[in-house]
């Protein structure tokens, strides 16, 4: 692939990682290696991205349906098949989406991806702690007088709690107007707990920052204050499944929450 300016190659990158177990090609052999080094600690990691992504589109739908027409997917994650736009806007052709991330490979896929897009679509480089960044630049296409669908979709996991992730989700939240939505999936240690504290060191040393994955009561504590919609937070694929899941072994938690 042609590598675009300012994109460093030899270190491994989770967004590029995480395109590799979804099967995409928006990655390099340093992320491909570590990657694998990741499978070979969890070989659930594949399976659970892939139920990380339908539960997406899931809560999209679901939010869209209790009709919000605005989302905030915050570590957006290299475009792939069914966005968060095109989930939203096959329910309301108006919705809004404004997309957040921070890393300069994202923001080239994003930008190529939303060349094409007439709906009223934006991206944001910006990083998750900088919450003032983010709800200021937001506020170009989203109004934050009506409900907003808040995204945090496999990246809380990225913040440790030093970085205080519970002060930037009740931030975020405390912006929007009753009536709207949280969505949150998570890695959890206690799914799993063997496979998932290796996945959590490999990908660790792969990155050379550490990731956190959490208990179901440390994912829970992200929804405090807010209604957390049934069935509460659970396995990612048990969440409002459109079939019978066919696995319980995901190591991803996931759950939804509708500000009162
Ligand atoms: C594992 S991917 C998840 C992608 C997508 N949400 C999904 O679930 O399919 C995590 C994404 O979060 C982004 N990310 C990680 N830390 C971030 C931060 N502090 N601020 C903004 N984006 C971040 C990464 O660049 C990556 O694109």
């Amino acid at each position: 692939m042609v590598v675009p300016r300012g994109i460093d190659v030899h270190t491994p990158h989770i967004a590029r990682i995480y395109d590799y177990w979804l099967g995409g090609k928006d990655n390099f052999a340093v992320d491909r290696a570590a990657a694998e080094r990741v499978m070979a600690a969890t070989p659930t990691i594949k399976p659970g991205v892939a139920a990380n992504r339908a539960f997406l589109q899931r809560v999209v739908r679901f939010m869209a349906g209790e009709g919000v027409t605005q989302f905030l997917d915050i570590g957006t994650g290299i475009p792939t098949a069914d966005n968060t736009h095109l989930v939203a806007q096959q329910a309301s052709p108006q919705s809004r989406v404004v997309y957040v991330d921070n890393d300069p490979i994202v923001l080239a896929h994003a930008r190529a991806l939303l060349s094409g897009v007439t709906a009223p679509t934006a991206f944001l480089d910006a990083d998750l702690r900088d919450t003032d960044r983010i709800l200021e630049g937001a506020a170009d296409l989203l109004d934050f007088r009506r409900p907003v669908g808040l995204l945090l979709i496999a990246i809380l996991h990225c913040v440790p709690d030093g970085d205080d992730p519970r002060l930037i989700v009740r931030t975020l939240m405390d912006a929007l107007p009753p009536g709207s939505f949280l969505a949150i999936t998570h890695p959890g240690i206690d799914q799993l707990p063997e496979q998932m504290a290796a996945a959590e060191k490999a990908l660790t040393d792969a990155m050379g920052f550490r990731v956190t994955f959490r208990t179901h009561e440390g994912v829970s504590a992200f929804f405090t204050g807010l209604e957390v919609l049934d069935p509460g937070v659970v396995a990612v694929q048990e969440w409002r499944p459109d079939s019978p899941p066919a696995s319980t072994t995901t190591g991803m938690w996931g759950g939804a929450a509708r500000k009162p």
